[in-house]
């Protein structure tokens, strides 16, 4: 679930687009048990909100909170009026929409262990229900934390909702466990009292629109379909970064890290759409069936290849982007000083079925770390002979939203020279893209009883089989590296030593802010930027390590995304600092010559790389630029 220290929606996340076209949803009693909490002000309210302003809620429906507050009905609604106030997510207020869904909230407080509270529940929702015209339909919202599942759920049996005339659907949000037994063990819990079909098990990611076209995308375009295994597909990057660290939420994250957190869920939902075979149809089942056989497919690590495969990390004290410093993990609050919680993974998984045999996936996923971004990268192989550059198809999940192809293009002009291009389709230029809470769709898909999105016993376990070895060795042994990144890098040095083993590299989805840092982009024009940003290459070096040699014959541009490197003479003197949002090597670059110093790292770097080669054949069309990165060059010289 998605909880921040947002207080209030900033008025340039709000938007007022639609959701986009549908049917009215069926008529339907929704039942939000710990209505009280952040989940209902922040994302469940919003949403519904959204669909109310979209013409999505029917006329027939009605919202009814329960928690432990004595509250009656007005003073919810009163409640729910301040808070929607902060949290809804469009431009202008609708007081009448707002005033709509109001007048169908209902509230009665309650004891979760009290079995009177669920039986005047029952009551409510079929009084509620009969007079608004949506009986039949109960949707019932656990916004509780897990402990207390196996309690509601048995009350909420037996005060007979679970014999409800109509639909019943009981809707939960992870942790789904907190390791394969205790998923296993919630799950038949939840299957004592419920049909499996009437279990809808939210991973929000399912609600992000990106998410979901990866579907679309496979489904809908023939002509990758041939291209989609390992025989054209070198290896699939799948990344979750995030510049937040853990903020307000160290007791619930000091118990689960990284991989429970992300890994488990999230990064499994999108492995499971890009790599799953294509469903027969759009059945729900025939999609899940999909998801989970793909899943299923995924080689388990042993030991051995737990501690080869996979790399852990977490966040030592640092700096944003922003310049702000930041605290090291085990200095948040509520985190154990000694914690040995991972804040950061990179793993490689094999898929054992006939499509993807040999070829690896990455997953990587870090908080505190240098940008926000959710990406998948498809790297194909490259063309026999030519030697030239692999084509990369993204997924861009969050915050851009889109698809890109990176191919080779012939530049313009006399020669036949090849540059890296990219064609990108944008959603926030197609569509009218829609910043709704993400919660729209699956609280929209749950009204339906459509459990497309929402997360089946199978999947949840066999998510957990493929964590549980990491999870067991990373618990049976202490990392007596940590903390092993600054917050604000790339991560650790190790995850990039995984991928250089297989003389593979992450792809860092470089965007035009990360170069106009440097002074000596500041005045390039965006297009060439553009193609400079497709160029550079990312490289991460440890602390004292040469990144360049005096009088060497190398000109590549270097960079400095994240620490901080010094300049040497040829006695070893220092000459200067470069600092992060810094570049060096301008003077080799332009004019080719020996590096007239040394460069070595001061402190773990990021570094971005710019091959001379490029940025020649690159800037070679933007005449006036290259006087101007001359100029600079001097000045700074
Ligand atoms: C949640 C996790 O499930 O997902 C958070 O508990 C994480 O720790 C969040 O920050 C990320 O979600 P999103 O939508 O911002 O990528």
């Amino acid at each position: 679930m998605r909880t921040g220290p947002v207080e209030t929606v900033s008025a340039e996340d709000r938007d007022n687009s639609r959701l986009g076209g549908g049917a009215v949803a069926a008529p339907g009693v929704l039942v939000i048990l710990g209505a009280s909490g952040d989940l209902t002000k922040r994302l469940l309210m919003p949403a519904l909100y959204n669909l109310v302003c979209d013409g999505l809620l029917p006329e027939a429906c009605a919202v009814i909170g329960m928690a432990r507050r004595s509250l009656d009905t007005t003073a919810f609604r009163e409640q729910q009026r301040q808070d929607i106030q902060r949290f809804h997510t469009r431009r202008d207020f609708d007081a009448d929409r707002w005033a709509w869904l109001e007048s169908r909230l209902h509230y009665t407080a309650g004891d979760f262990s009290d079995p009177e509270a669920y039986a005047r529940l029952r009551d409510l929702v079929l009084a509620v229900g009969g007079d608004c015209g949506a009986a039949g339909n109960t949707l019932l919202y656990l916004a509780i934390s897990p402990e207390f599942f196996q309690t509601v759920n048995g009350l909420l049996d037996g005060a007979g909702f679970t014999r409800l005339p109509g639909r019943r659907k009981i809707i939960v949000e992870k942790p789904f466990g907190k390791d394969l037994p205790s998923a296993v063990a919630l799950n038949r819990s939840l299957l004592t009292h419920w049909r499996e079909d009437e279990i809808y098990r939210i991973d929000h990611y399912l609600g992000k629109e990106t998410v979901q076209n990866l579907l679309a995308f496979r489904m809908a375009n023939g002509i990758f379909a041939p291209l989609w295994n390992a025989a054209h597909i070198d290896h699939i990057q799948i990344s979750a970064t995030e510049t937040v660290g853990v903020e307000t939420r160290g007791e619930y994250y000091d118990k689960t890290g990284v991989v429970r957190d992300m890994l488990q869920n999230h990064l499994m939902q999108m492995l499971a759409y890009v790599c799953m075979e294509l469903p027969v149809s759009l059945h729900p089942s025939a999609v899940r069936d999909e998801k989970s056989r793909l899943l299923r497919s995924v080689r388990l690590l042993d030991p051995t290849a737990v501690a080869r495969d996979c790399v852990r990390g977490q966040y030592g004290a640092g700096t944003k982007a922003d310049g702000a410093v930041v605290s090291g993990y085990r200095q948040e609050p509520n985190v154990d000083p000694n914690s040995n919680t991972p804040t950061y993974a990179a793993i490689k998984l094999h898929l054992d079925n006939d499509r993807w045999a040999g070829m690896p996936v990455y997953l990587r996923s870090g908080k505190s770390l240098w940008k926000r971004g959710t990406e998948i990268v498809v790297q194909f192989r490259p063309q026999a002979g030519d030697g030239g550059e692999p084509n990369v198809l993204i997924f861009h999940i969050q915050p851009f939203q889109g698809v890109e192809i990176r191919i080779q293009a012939k530049r313009p002009g006399p020669a036949f020279d090849l540059q890296r291009a990219g064609m990108r389709f944008d959603y926030a230029e197609t569509f009218e893209a829609t910043r709704g809470t993400g919660y729209e769709v699956l609280l929209y898909s749950a009204f339906n009883g459509d459990p497309t999105l929402f997360s089946r016993t199978d999947f949840v376990e066999a998510g957990w089989r493929i964590v549980q070895p990491v999870l067991d060795l990373w618990n049976e042994t202490r990392a007596d590296d940590f903390p092993n990144y600054m917050a604000g890098t790339w991560g650790p040095l190790a995850a990039h030593a995984l991928l250089a083993r297989d003389d593979r590299r992450w792809h860092e989805c470089i965007t035009r802010e990360v170069l106009l840092r440097s002074e000596f982009f500041s005045h390039a024009p965006a297009v060439l930027l553009n193609n400079l940003t497709l160029a550079c290459q990312p490289r991460a070096v440890k602390a004292g390590a040469t990144v360049v040699e005096r009088g060497e014959q190398s000109s590549d541009l270097y960079v400095v995304c994240r620490g901080e490197l010094e300049a040497l003479d040829e006695d070893g003197r220092r000459l200067g600092g470069v600092k992060e949002g810094e570049c060096f090597g301008e003077m080799a670059l332009l004019d080719n010559r020996p590096r007239n110093a040394t460069v070595r790292a001061v402190s773990p770097c990021d570094l971005l790389v710019l091959a001379a080669t490029d940025f020649r054949r690159i800037v070679e069309d933007f005449p006036e630029a290259e006087a101007q990165f001359r100029r600079i060059a001097e000045r700074r010289r």
